[in-house]
């Protein structure tokens, strides 16, 4: 059993590629002192995320970095590292990142790159979860925090919620109901790793009691 990371305040750095509504859900667990966190950086991998501008205008730093401007992943994930270094971040969380992480990133903060996945892994994975979801017809979904691996939505988890799925669902309604919740088990997940709580044994994430 492993510790995954002493306590204290988290230095954070937040990917995305979309609206960015986690990371709002992040910013304001912040400001209501939930999460002892300061977000360092945003960095997007595309051009117009509505993301980027919302982290310019609570001042944080934010970049769009392009990764066709890089000859493979290893070079653009090491433009980030070094980004995120320079920043001392410690741990990142990734937001709607609709990238998979690559060696170079995973090797620089190993078991300290948490994602947030709309469906109950290791169901539905990938893109379009929710959408899976209502046409397998499953009667509860949910959402997932987990460690990010090599694979696609195939890390140690830290953290689920579940909701009900109504017959008369549509991809958005499941969606929006998905997305509450990971507005309150992401900022959660973190705290965690904030207090120094996260063991990983294997693929098992255990939380020490407080
Ligand atoms: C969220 O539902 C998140 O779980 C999902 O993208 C959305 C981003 O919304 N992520 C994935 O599907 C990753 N495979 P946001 O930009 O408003 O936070």
């Amino acid at each position: 059993m492993m510790k995954i990371m002493e306590s204290g305040k988290l230095n954070l750095a937040v990917l995305a590629s979309g609206r960015g509504s986690n990371f709002d859900a992040l910013c304001r667990a912040i400001e209501q002192k939930d999460l002892e966190a300061e977000i360092k950086i945003l960095i997007s991998d595309k051009k117009d995320a509505a993301s980027l501008v919302k982290a310019r205008r609570r001042g944080i730093d934010a970049f769009y970095i392009p990764p066709r401007n890089y000859r493979n992943r290893d070079e653009y994930e090491a433009v980030i590292v070094e980004k995120l270094r320079e920043r001392g971040v410690n741990i990142v969380a990734l937001a709607g990142y609709m990238r998979l992480v690559g060696k170079v990133f995973l090797d620089a903060y190993k078991n300290r790159i948490l994602n947030i996945h709309p469906a109950l892994l290791p169901s539905f994975p990938g893109l379009h979860a929710q959408k899976q979801a209502v046409e397998y017809g499953v009667r509860y979904s949910g959402c997932t925090v987990h460690i990010v691996d090599e694979g696609m939505d195939t890390g140690p988890i830290v953290m689920q919620s579940v909701v009900p799925v109504y017959q008369d669902d549509t991809e958005e309604s499941l969606a929006e109901r998905i997305l509450a919740e990971e507005h309150k088990i992401y900022w959660r997940s973190l705290q965690y790793f904030a207090e120094g709580r996260v063991y990983l044994d294997g693929r098992k994430v255990y939380i020490a009691e407080k």
